[in-house]
């Protein structure tokens, strides 16, 4: 461990929240100041935390107080240039921004770019990866309890739950509990009937989406589809020697397993976790990372780069009426270019945001 505490900020002060809880657990780190462009906010977070240097303005944050570590906690469309600001002109040791990674996979690459050309390392907020189902799932697919997997199936999670703001999560999971796999190609399509968006951003009213992974492996996936009938975020994954179950939703921790010529499913406890606990685990490798003691991070946006590649990929298919193939051509976000072309007209007109803090308790 490194002699003194990284020094650490934080911008968006929702989620924000969420890393400062996780930054004053971790005695590797100091949370030095905090920044919300509402004042009111700001206020309430700089209290509930304790912290004294508070900013409404982010960039003069960083250059008063050239940070080690900077957390990006505000809405999506502006995770590329606070990353590449802050990477460019700034040079913490390291980077963790929220997901989804950014708007498109052009904003995904130059955040890659800017942050490898300046030695910052970038992490992104996919903190479900050290979940303790999610680590257990990985361990016994590696250690072939299933033998060679051939499909995985995921059903919805939630309602409103959006791709962009929760398959993001999901996708993510998948490729951590599979050992990581390249995607290869994607085939989806997407119903926009609604004028539906999630922090200001467009979003679909529903997907489906089958994507296809390195070493043979099919995911089919749905989001915003009616649960009913099925099992909540029913998750299955099918190998050649058997097949694992995770029951109970996102909340549970309950894994079956059955293994080829047992007489019978293998039920598998994994520990208790709260999103805090993945969340400070996520910071503290963050911290570790940044100091050369762990060569690697679960996060590392080199990896989450992929996820948006197949959320893309998803309205790509759509807009395309095909089999995609990734890394995409495209650039830009295909969603809003179908919405722009007006290929997607609103049945149900009504602008609403899932999101907004109206809708969304949570
Ligand atoms: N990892 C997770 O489990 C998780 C959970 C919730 C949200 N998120 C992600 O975190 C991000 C933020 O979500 P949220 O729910 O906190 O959004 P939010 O809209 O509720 O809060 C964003 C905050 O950022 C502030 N802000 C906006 N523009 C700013 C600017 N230019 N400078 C400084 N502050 C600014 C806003 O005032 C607001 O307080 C999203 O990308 C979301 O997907 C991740």
């Amino acid at each position: 461990m490194s002699a003194q505490p990284l020094r650490a900020v934080i911008v968006g002060g929702h989620i924000g929240r969420s890393h400062a809880m996780g930054y004053l657990a971790s005695d590797r780190i100091e949370l030095a100041a905090v920044c919300d462009i509402d004042p009111n906010t700001l206020e309430e977070f700089g209290d509930e935390f304790d912290v004294e240097n508070r900013y409404t303005d982010y960039e003069t944050m960083l250059r008063e107080e050239e940070p080690d570590l900077v957390s990006i906690g505000t809405p999506q469309q502006l995770h590329a240039w606070m990353t590449i600001l802050a990477a460019t002109r700034y040079s913490p040791r390291a980077i963790v921004c929220e997901k989804p990674m950014a708007s498109n996979t052009g904003e995904g690459y130059a955040m890659l770019a800017a942050c490898a050309r300046n030695d910052v390392k970038l992490a992104i907020g996919h903190q479900g990866r050290w979940m303790p189902r999610h680590e257990t799932v990985r361990q016994l697919i590696a250690d072939g309890a299933i033998g060679q997997v051939i499909t995985a199936f995921a059903g919805p999670p939630k309602p409103n739950a959006g791709l962009m703001n929760i398959a993001t999560h999901q996708l993510n999971y998948w490729q951590y509990m599979l050992g990581d796999p390249t995607p290869l190609w994607v085939l989806a399509n997407v119903q926009r009937q609604t004028d539906r968006y999630e922090r200001g951003w467009p979003a679909e009213d529903l997907a489906g989406l089958l994507v296809e992974f390195e070493g043979d492996i099919r995911l089919s996936m749905e989001s915003d589809t009616s649960p009913e009938g099925l099992e909540r975020d029913l998750r299955v994954i099918t190998g050649t020697e058997g097949v694992i179950w995770l029951a109970g939703g996102t909340a549970g921790n309950v894994i079956r397993l059955l293994r080829h010529g047992a007489s019978g499913w293998e039920t598998i406890e994994a520990s208790e976790a709260e999103f805090s606990d993945a969340r400070t685990l996520e910071l503290d490798a963050l911290a570790a990372w940044a100091t050369g003691e762990l060569d690697e991070h679960r996060g590392d946006a080199n990896l989450a780069i992929h996820t948006l590649e197949i959320l893309m990929g998803i309205y790509e298919s759509t807009r395309t009426h095909s089999l995609v193939r990734l890394p995409l051509e495209t650039k830009g976000s295909p969603l809003t270019a179908m919405i722009d072309a007006g290929d997607l007209p609103v049945r149900y007109p009504g602008h609403y945001d899932i999101r907004h803090k109206s809708a969304t308790p949570d």
